[in-house]
């Protein structure tokens, strides 16, 4: 009998000892570094290309860093799908696609509209904003275009590669408007500003905020009923789906909500 108590004894001191010994391995162990294999592209930051000119969107900081609404919200998306961060690299607008098909980024964070050209050759998340084209002209200006015809004459900046300049291109020879082309819309509006242009022709969530740091006001509006989406290569599968997943989650948030307030003031 005592044999059997003893044996049971020390089953129990073997078997507390055994636990102690798995909890103080498991407590003092360094956890392992974490993997970012299992990140949609396999990288541990997620590359994503823009065109800081394009308020409150994207832009340049005082301090020289490209911050705005879409970096913010890129940045959540990442940060929620197992990124460690992101990393921007900066570029024209038109050469956005270009470097997103060549593998020089992984996803255009840029404000671009999701149009039927561009889903030829990219893959758009869902939609997170929507946008018209708006008329900029000079602040003090006289003369007040209300309609496409009114921009007879005269000549309009518009940004390189983007929606608003196809559009003011497909009426430029037949209403004799004409068409000015920069890489940033930033120069665009200083030329409106200096008087070399007439107008800019853009989208109106970033119109608005141009009339708040430039001398000038929307004349009139185009409803175009753009939706900006972000953009990957088609081949990245993943990458969309761990996206659109994220956004879902993030458009319903708080946190998102307190994105709007910091860029659109609610
Ligand atoms: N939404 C317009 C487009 O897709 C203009 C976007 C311009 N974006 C920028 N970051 N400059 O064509």
């Amino acid at each position: 009998m005592n044999k059997v108590i003893a044996a049971v004894v020390a089953g129990v001191i073997i078997a507390i000892c055994i636990g102690v010994g798995v909890w103080w391995y498991y407590s003092h162990s360094v956890a392992p570094a974490k993997s970012y294999a299992s990140t949609p592209t396999g990288k541990e930051y997620l590359i994503v290309g823009t065109s800081p000119d394009f308020p409150p969107f994207e832009y340049v900081a005082k301090n020289g860093s490209i911050v705005g609404f879409d970096i913010d919200l890129i940045r959540l998306l990442a940060h929620k799908i197992g990124y460690k961060g992101i990393k921007i690299v900066s570029m024209d607008f038109d050469s956005l696609i270009p470097a997103l098909l060549h593998g020089k980024i992984d996803v255009i964070a840029a404000g671009m509209s999701i149009t039927p050209q561009r889903e030829k050759v990219v893959a758009f998340t869902i939609p997170y904003w929507h946008a018209d084209q708006a008329v900029l002209i000079r602040a003090n200006s006289k003369w007040v275009p209300k309609s496409l015809e009114d921009l007879k004459g005269k000549t309009v900046g518009v940004e390189t590669g983007t929606t608003g300049a196809e559009y003011i291109k497909k009426y430029a020879s037949k209403l004799g408007i004409n068409v000015k082309e920069y890489s940033s819309f930033v120069l665009a509006v200083q030329d409106l500003v200096n008087g070399r242009i007439d107008a800019v022709v853009l989208d109106s969530p970033v119109a608005k905020m141009f009339t708040s740091k430039y001398p000038v006001k929307i004349a009139f509006i185009i409803h175009t009923g753009e939706v900006y989406g972000f953009a990957v290569r088609k081949s990245d599968v993943k990458l969309l789906h761990a996206l659109d997943q994220a956004l879902k989650e993030v458009l319903n948030s708080t946190a998102y909500k307190k994105l709007v307030e910091k860029y659109f003031g609610g």
